[in-house]
């Protein structure tokens, strides 16, 4: 089958420039799918990245530190960026000035003011196709959450919860990088980097809240610097969001958004809980395989069943079904959903799980900047 190439450039070439790269490398994993990314441009102000890059792909035609110079070239169908959050909204909206298509990393702007900048340019741009990283919800456990959303199995929803937990954070000797750092990571903190994980999902079945009482925790308040120098570690480790949810059936139900960089022998765990009077499922990527369901009528008992999963992509892949997925793997089907939804469309896509949308994005920035204003100053904030 002939495939269509879509020519990237990666800005950014550091741990998610490299799994972008990776996955654009083993494309011949998913089946079917008549279009490719190609990388044909990279960008990074360290050269040190670039050697990596060159050696694996031969298809790369510009090496720069200068991202103008990938804006510049004809050789550049969509941009890939994944570069700290202070620098979003000034290369963003670059990127879509210069026409060319783009998945940005999340959080899609250091705060809502450098979000709605980035949207405003979009709105100019409705030639260019752009949409923000979001990989979780490609687990297989994440989309059957999601197709029962879809399919209303839920009754009256009672609660739903939501996180992304880390740990590594716990250590104090940790050097301090640049996520740790208000200047660069922005004030939300952890919410910035863990937030539109959480939140995506929520969003995508309508789940906007109607209001959000957060509370916010910094555990760790000084770090070392890589010279052995003790610095001020001011971004929130930890928050949780309490919100109140209108209900398409009338009424309202909870939903507690965590994102945890503090969460003792938690790794990368993202999960997702929704309960209900007639359905209940829980999933979390800790138990990657295990699918928690329970469904009730009056009478029953009440008895949670797991299923063991195997690999039950959104795009099939040549990999067994009784396998493993992983973090790679929702890597690689999140850019196949970029690449189908701007080469076919939302309405022709092969499957119909899009990736988050600027909309969503700036959703969650109202949800987060509420939490912000709802921690300091101690009361609940209306997001209507
Ligand atoms: N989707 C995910 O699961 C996920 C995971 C981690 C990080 N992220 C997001 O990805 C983005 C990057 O995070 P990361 O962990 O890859 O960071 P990183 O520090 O590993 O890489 C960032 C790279 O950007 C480069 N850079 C800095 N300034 C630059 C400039 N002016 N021009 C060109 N390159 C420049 C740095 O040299 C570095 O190599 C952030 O927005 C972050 O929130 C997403």
């Amino acid at each position: 089958m002939a495939k269509r190439s879509i020519r990237f450039g990666i800005i950014g070439l550091g741990l998610m420039g490299r799994e972008f790269a990776s996955a654009a490398a083993r494309w011949m994993h998913l089946l079917e799918l008549d279009f490719e990314p190609v990388i044909t441009g990279i960008c990074d102000t360290n050269p040190a990245m670039f050697e990596w890059y060159t050696t694996h792909f031969p298809t790369i035609q510009i090496s720069t530190t200068d991202y103008h110079d990938l804006l510049g070239s004809s050789a550049i169908d969509a941009i890939y960026c994944a570069v700290p959050h202070n620098l979003h909204q000034q290369f963003y909206t670059d990127i879509i000035k210069a026409g060319k298509h783009l998945l940005g990393e999340k959080p899609f702007g250091i705060d809502q003011a450098a979000n709605r900048a980035i949207l405003d340019v979009i709105d100019h741009h409705p030639e260019v196709f752009v949409r923000c990283s979001s990989e979780f919800p490609f687990f297989p456990g994440a989309q059957r959450v999601f197709q029962s959303i879809k399919a209303r199995d839920f009754g009256t929803i009672i609660e739903v919860e939501a996180g992304f937990l880390h740990s590594s954070d716990i250590d104090p000797n940790k050097p301090i990088n640049w996520k740790r750092m208000i200047g660069i990571n922005g004030e939300y903190g952890c919410m910035g980097d863990l937030g539109l994980h959480v939140a995506h999902m929520p969003l995508r079945a309508g789940w906007m809240p109607r209001n959000v009482r957060a509370l916010l925790s910094n555990i760790v308040t000084e770090r070392f610097t890589k010279d052995g120098s003790k610095v001020p570690c001011e971004t929130w480790d930890n928050a949780v969001m309490f919100c109140e949810v209108p209900s398409d059936q009338g009424g309202t139900f909870p939903m507690t958004l965590k994102t945890y960089r503090i969460a003792p022998g938690e790794t990368n765990t993202w999960y997702i809980h929704v309960y209900g009077t007639a359905q209940s499922i829980r999933y979390s990527t800790r138990y990657p395989k295990s699918l928690y369901t329970m469904t009730y009528k009056s009478g029953d008992r009440q008895t949670w069943n797991e299923e063991s999963l195997g690999y039950s992509s959104a795009y099939p892949t040549i990999t067994g079904g009784i396998f493993e997925f992983g973090f790679p793997d929702s890597i690689l089907q999140m850019w196949a959903a970029f690449c189908d939804e701007l080469i076919n469309g939302r309405d022709r896509m092969r499957q119909p799980f899009y990736c988050a949308t600027p909309h969503e994005t700036a959703q969650h920035h109202a949800l987060l900047t509420a939490a912000l204003q709802s921690h300091q100053q101690v009361r609940v904030i209306p997001l209507e």
